[in-house]
């Protein structure tokens, strides 16, 4: 039986000779929602490239799903079950919503698993559904933003990996993307979600990670980190 679905181990990793990640080590279960928080420039951002393989590190593993993928290149990762949403909301502008969602499920053939997973998608985000023809650069933030995530889940993954799906939007379309990801978890996906929104992000993760200068600095669950008083000083201005 796995009982980890993802694990980072002791992740040493950087660009050219600078050092970003030092031992961090992440880890999540099946079905659960697992947040990364603090301040910019922490490495949120680089340990998703390693997981996701955009970043070979220097030493450490990354255990996926019972097999060491450690150094494998997306290409190789992806398919496995693993969907990285990465951070800038980032959509094909002159193609639909629905062109946009085919293109998240290149690597399937069948058709009738590219229906399932359109069917699976409408019906977390229906208005996906009513936009399908909609050229994807004309639609607004916060709708762009639920075109990325769902072409990530055009895979139907294991694990969907999310780098900051609440930046830079409206509030309203802030708590929306709350919203779904509750009911993601809720559907049964299991999730890793980076975020600058702290306090929004433990009230909702079943556990998290704090890292900080590319270490870990602290763990636990959604509601002890929120309690801790040194996080809540530290990461949530107060
Ligand atoms: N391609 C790159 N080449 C060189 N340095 C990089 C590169 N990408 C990131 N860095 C550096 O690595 C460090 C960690 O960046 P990273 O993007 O992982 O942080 P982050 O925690 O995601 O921050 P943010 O909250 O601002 O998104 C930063 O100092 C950044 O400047
Ligand atoms: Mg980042």
């Amino acid at each position: 039986m796995i009982s980890t679905l993802l694990r980072a181990e002791a992740i040493t990793a950087g660009y050219g000779k600078m050092a970003i990640l030092h031992e961090v080590s992440l880890v999540v279960s099946p079905g659960e929602m697992v947040t990364v928080i603090g301040p910019n420039g922490a490495g949120k951002s680089t340990a998703f490239k390693v997981i996701v393989g955009f970043l070979r590190p220097t030493s450490g593993r990354v255990i996926f799903d019972g097999e060491d993928i450690t150094g494998l290149r997306p290409d190789q990762v992806l398919p496995r079950g693993l969907a990285y949403v990465p951070q800038g909301r980032i959509v094909l502008p002159q193609m639909t919503v629905l062109e946009n969602l085919e293109m998240g499920a290149y690597i399937e053939r069948s058709q009738p698993k590219i229906r399932e997973a359109l069917d699976r998608v409408f019906t977390l985000f229906p208005i996906l559904a009513e936009r399908q023809t909609q050229k994807a650069g004309t639609m607004s933030g916060g709708e762009q933003q639920m075109v990325a995530i769902a072409r990530g889940l055009m895979t139907i993954p294991k694990l969907v990996l999310l780098d900051e799906p609440s930046l830079g939007l409206s509030p309203k379309f802030v708590a929306l993307i709350f919203d779904k990801l509750v009911e993601m978890k809720r559907s049964g996906y299991t999730l890793m979600v980076v975020e600058q929104n702290a306090a929004r992000a433990l009230a909702v993760a079943d556990r998290g990670y704090v890292l900080e200068l590319g270490r870990n600095r602290f763990e636990g669950t959604g509601p002890s980190l929120l309690a801790d008083p040194e996080v809540k000083r530290l990461y949530l201005g107060g």
